[in-house]
């Protein structure tokens, strides 16, 4: 059997909030993996998350093939928005979620990582955020669309700079993006889908640029649809979970952990050739032209013909 053994290593998981979503998965493969992991929480739901995971309702989730528990060596508060203190508003600093945690800036959370741990040899960027998301594009202000850009997607440049110093050579970065990046998906709205053409651009010149500079590699994962916290608060996310079974190659759910196995690969030294990719993750879904479920097509006979 192929193992993969990251023991030793360190990876910093940035856009965990709970149990449900693609960074604990990857998270989860990393420890499987005996990576010790180190996490970035979004510092209004800092309090919460800690809280909750100190009184053990994370526990079940935690709990790997070996029987322990999954170890988090220390969790940040985090604003993937702002590079340092003074790009914080005078309105977010005095806000009480806010006010309640220090140093959640890009550059004070990577200083304190260095601090703390000395090095990093994986980072993980698993958050994107829009405030105007259920708006169509047209509808989309200026402002919104900027903010979607600049913590969905400047946030990966922004972490993979403030980071590199503390990555050896052969570390790696990896990203969450999805498919409205190069197809129209209606309902991925608010410069989503921008922010997420940007990023997988981003992967392509950040892989270049911190390849030659200090020979890391930089990847991205196109996954496909998933329940999580984020993925609710769009709205629609139970019917394009449908859509993908109905119309994806494999007709089969798409798990967190399948995400997250791909992801502790692309990480891993496994990988060691693979830099710049945006790697579908989606049960095929990105290959279709058609929708194969769509009344409009009735492919009933050419289905039964082929299978
Ligand atoms: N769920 C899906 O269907 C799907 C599909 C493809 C890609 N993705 C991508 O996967 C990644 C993880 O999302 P998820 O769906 O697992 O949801 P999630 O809710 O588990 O993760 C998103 C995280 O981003 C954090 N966040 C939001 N704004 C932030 C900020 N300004 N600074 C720091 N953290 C912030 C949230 O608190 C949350 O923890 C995202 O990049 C998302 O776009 C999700």
């Amino acid at each position: 059997m192929l193992e993969i053994s990251l023991k030793g290593k360190k990876a910093f998981v940035a856009g965990i909030g709970d149990d449900q979503g693609y960074g604990w998965a990857i998270a989860k493969a990393l420890a499987e993996a005996e990576a010790e992991i180190i996490v970035g929480t979004w510092a209004p739901i800092y309090k919460i998350f800690t809280s909750s995971w100190r009184l053990g309702k994370f526990d079940k989730a935690r709990r790997l093939s070996n029987g322990s528990l999954m170890e988090i060596s220390k969790v940040y508060p985090i604003d993937a928005s702002f590079d340092t203190p003074e790009d914080v508003p005078e309105k977010i600093k005095e806000h009480k979620r806010y006010s309640a945690c220090e140093g959640y800036t890009l550059s004070e959370v990577s200083a304190s990582i260095e601090k703390d741990f000395g090095s990093v040899d994986m980072l993980v960027h698993s958050l994107a955020n829009a405030p105007e998301v259920k708006k169509p594009l047209l509808e989309t202000s200026r402002a919104g669309y900027l903010s979607a850009m600049s913590s969905s997607s400047y946030s990966f440049i922004s972490l993979i700079k403030y980071l590199t110093p503390l990555m050896p050579a052969g570390g790696s970065a990896l990203c969450l993006t999805y498919i409205a990046s190069e197809r129209a998906i209606p309902g991925y709205g608010g410069g989503m889908s921008s922010a997420k053409a940007a990023l997988e651009s981003d992967t392509r010149t950040l892989a270049w640029e911190a390849g030659r500079r200090s020979g890391l590699r930089i990847n991205a994962i196109s996954a496909g649809a998933l329940g999580s916290r984020a993925a609710r608060a769009i709205g629609f996310i139970d019917a394009m979970i449908e859509y993908a079974y109905q119309n994806a190659p494999l007709s089969k759910s798409l798990s967190a952990e399948e995400v997250a196995k791909s992801a502790l690969f692309l990480l891993s030294p496994l990988a060691s050739a693979i830099t710049g990719v945006t790697l579908y993750v989606d049960n095929g879904l990105h290959a279709m032209g058609v929708a194969p479920d769509s009344p409009s097509l009735k492919l009933s006979n050419t289905e039964e013909s082929t299978s």
